[in-house]
């Protein structure tokens, strides 16, 4: 005789509702954007069907978009006419971010948390995260000190938050010692955990990137779980007001462990290869977009983030 039926709670929508242990808010989720310097007309990314690199002004609209769905956050990408050894563009007070920093800024102010992308990538013509040293290998120190450069230009243009995505050691101390003077209310955002993902690859044509090679000298290697103790434990002790842990789900034991561990707050970032998985496999009819998006999201935020960066923002906010 079965007393114990745990279905007794599955029975209706309602009692699912009422017994959902996880839920989804759109304050949850940051979207990010991508804005390219010179275009006249957005241009669609073909390996992220839905998402475009923005002119400026499709970019303030988007903004505004998103910020009227309820969207937590917006995450800014630039994507540079030019690009030289050094990354000169992310220094720029006039850069294509920078630009776009403000212009987000002034178009919704503090309605929405406005955060850009601190790292070189973008703006070198090798593509790697930071400058190279003699050798061709990327140079920790020497990157610290253009990072800093680059931190004190985001928070003079407003930014909120500076979301630190190369991975150096020491990135975080760098920052954070640099916005002390004039900026220390400006929130730092490590990816503490970053991993050496293939998952990256439609980003690569989001940004137009130039890298050859790999990143695996910088970012983590896939293979490794307690590390990310140690990568989380280091950014906080340098300063990070939250920490993330990216890509997403693939890493739900990464996320689990930090949130157990993590005295800031902790989010994860639902990269490109995720989005692009979940829209080819919607577009051949053989996935349930809505569902797999919402099962996605949910998953991530059991496994402990408290919040998500996720191309589909937007859209989800509105469902919610
Ligand atoms: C590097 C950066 C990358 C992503 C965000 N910031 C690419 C990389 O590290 O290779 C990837 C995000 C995504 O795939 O959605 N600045």
């Amino acid at each position: 005789m079965n007393i114990i039926r745990p279905r007794r709670l599955r029975a209706t929508p309602a009692l699912r509702r009422l017994t959902a242990e996880t839920h989804l808010r759109p304050s949850m989720l940051t979207l990010p954007m991508f804005v390219r310097e010179g275009l006249t007309e957005p241009a669609p990314i073909g390996s992220m069907p839905g998402v475009v690199q923005h002119t400026s002004a499709t970019l303030r609209k988007a903004a505004v978009e998103a910020a009227e769905a309820g969207v937590g956050g917006i995450m800014l990408f630039g994507v540079p006419e030019r690009r030289d050894s050094c990354g000169t563009g992310g220094v720029d007070p006039d850069g294509v971010l920078t630009r776009a920093v403000a212009d987000v800024v002034c178009e919704v102010g503090d309605a929405v948390v406005v955060q850009a992308d601190l790292c070189l990538d973008e703006f070198t013509d090798h593509g790697h995260c930071g400058v190279l040293d003699d050798s061709g290998q990327v140079d920790n120190d020497a990157t610290l000190a253009v990072y800093a450069q680059m931190a004190r230009v985001l928070a003079d243009a407003g930014a909120h938050v500076l979301g630190l995505s190369g991975m150096m050691d020491g990135q975080v101390g760098a920052v954070r010692e640099a916005l002390e003077r004039n900026h220390s209310d400006v929130v730092v955002l490590a990816y503490a955990a970053k991993y050496a993902s293939a998952y990256y690859g439609p980003f690569r044509e989001a940004v137009d990137s130039c890298l050859t090679g790999d990143r695996r000298t910088y970012q983590m290697d896939p293979a490794n779980r307690r590390e990310a103790i140690r990568e989380v434990g280091l950014d906080i002790a340098e300063g990070a007001d939250i920490v993330m842990v990216k890509p997403a789900l693939g890493y739900l034991d990464i996320l689990a462990d930090v949130a157990a561990t993590s005295t800031v707050p902790v989010w994860a970032y639902q990269v490109s290869g995720e989005y692009a998985m979940v829209e080819a496999a919607a577009a051949n009819g053989w996935i349930d977009r809505r569902r797999a998006i919402e099962e996605s999201l949910v998953s991530i935020v059991r496994a402990g983030a408290d919040h998500v960066l996720t191309y589909w923002a937007a859209e989800v906010a509105t469902w919610l």
